[in-house]
């Protein structure tokens, strides 16, 4: 049997335990997926145990994304580049750390548009505005990086030859939030709404709940609203599948979760 699970503080919220294990029961995987709600005091303990513990892979979540590199064998190139881990596996006897939380910002935006040459408006310059501008630069978008501390956006910028700004007055066609705002206070919203008035697409990466930023671009009427569950299903594919060496049951994964999530109207 393979154990796999997912490293977070909190992580009683999270779906990737329903995610996963439905994706392995439908493929007759003989592997457990658990939530591993570590406390900060008890991370290195339970980072220098996985081989005690018999893990094969684990997500790691808020607040561990940076702090896990320091216990792995190695990390590869977009887990350097973006600075964080989002998915461990085990190869050779080994432990290593790579990062998919780009491919859950950017691949329901691909689907959706061409991101090349796009204005986008990214809010927030933490971990996931990071996962999110390697994947945006990838794509050829046009970024704009709106933050509450503005020197974290221009340091951010800097690095992948986007712009800082502290207005959004530049006519966005794409929003994505990657601020935590919305995730405790539902009232909370990290733009004003008038910024949604030509916008083509609104990405959030919070997921749980329908965050005053999804409402507002809904009101706005934005032809196309994405929740976090996007991000975490596009993430989650590309974990199984590095784990499993098998193709996503994405239909599987995709019921798994949305049935727990309340609908957008
Ligand atoms: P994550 O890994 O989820 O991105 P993070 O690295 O802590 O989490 O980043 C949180 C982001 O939300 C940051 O951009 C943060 O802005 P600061 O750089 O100014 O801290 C943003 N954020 C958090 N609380 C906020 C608030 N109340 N208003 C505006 N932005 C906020």
């Amino acid at each position: 049997m393979k154990k796999f699970g997912i490293l977070a503080h909190p992580a009683k919220h999270s779906l990737s335990p329903k995610m996963h294990r439905s994706a392995f029961k439908s493929l007759n995987i003989d592997a457990t997926y658990d939530a591993f709600d570590v406390k900060p005091n008890d991370v290195e303990d339970f980072m220098k145990n996985l081989h005690s513990k018999r893990i094969d892979g684990l997500n790691v979540s808020m607040p561990y994304k940076e702090e896990v590199i320091q216990y792995l064998d190695g990390i590869d190139f977009v887990a350097k580049k973006i600075g964080a881990v989002n998915c461990i596996y085990k190869k050779s006897g080994k432990y290593y750390g790579t990062n998919y939380d780009w491919k859950g910002i950017i691949e329901p935006l691909k689907k959706r548009i061409n991101l090349k040459g796009r204005k986008v408006l990214l809010l927030g310059a933490g971990g996931a505005a990071k996962a999110a501008c390697y994947g945006l630069k990838k794509e050829g978008a046009k970024v704009f990086i709106l933050n509450r501390t503005f020197e974290s956006a221009k340091v951010l910028a800097r690095k992948y030859g986007f712009k800082a700004t502290e207005t959004a007055e530049f006519m966005p066609e794409i929003v994505i939030n990657c601020t935590s705002v919305g995730f405790d206070n539902e009232d909370e919203s990290p733009i004003n709404p008038a910024v949604f008035k030509d916008v083509k697409i609104v990405l959030d990466i919070i997921y749980g709940h329908k965050t005053r930023f999804v409402k507002d671009a809904k009101t706005a009427c934005v032809p196309c609203v994405l929740t976090g569950i996007e991000v975490l299903l596009h993430q989650g594919y590309a974990s199984f599948e590095k784990w499993s060496g098998k193709k996503a049951p994405r239909e599987i994964m995709s019921r798994a979760v949305a049935k727990r999530t309340p609908r957008i109207k």
